[in-house]
């Protein structure tokens, strides 16, 4: 079938299966690999992107619903130069194998739209559907708390 959408504010006009799921059209069809696949049963969050200003996990939609939708993945998160918390998960070492910080950094940016200055628990719970098998979660909620921080 034919789906028109945006990426990363970018039109895309592809012919996909209908059921072919969104992450895998990302990444083959689109090309944009920042999106990672972890356990595809929706469980772990490292596929998260948001669809019209919603978190989803990209392994759970069929591409058949996200005609006209407007989809932002962790690419589209920094405007040319690393946003101030894509940078802080650097500053912060808070990656290891990095599997799961796309999912972390869509999760904290759909935070920090709307909640100026955190506290440390809603931090945990903004991610806490996504899952890190590696590096604990510290470092990363230091990461989210310093980039709230550097945006006052
Ligand atoms: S890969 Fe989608 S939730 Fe785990
Ligand atoms: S850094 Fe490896 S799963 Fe989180």
């Amino acid at each position: 079938m034919n789906i028109k959408f945006t990426v990363n504010n970018k039109n895309y006009d592809l012919e996909v299966s209908p059921m072919k799921r969104l992450l895998d059209v990302l990444r083959e069809d689109v090309g944009l690999t920042g999106t990672k696949e972890g356990c595809g049963e929706g469980e772990c969050g490292a596929c998260s992107v948001f669809i019209d200003g919603t978190v989803v996990n990209s392994c759970l939609v069929p591409v058949c619903q996200t005609n006209a939708c407007q989809i932002t993945t962790v690419e589209g998160l920094s405007n040319g130069e690393l946003s101030k918390l894509q940078q802080a998960f650097i500053d912060y070492n808070a990656a290891q194998c990095g599997i799961c910080i796309p999912g972390m950094l869509v999760a904290a940016q759909a935070l920090l739209d709307k909640t100026t200055c955190p506290s440390r628990a809603e931090i945990r719970t903004a991610i806490a559907g996504n899952l890190c098998r590696c590096t604990g979660y510290m470092k990363i909620v230091d990461a989210i708390e310093a980039a709230a921080l550097a945006k006052e």
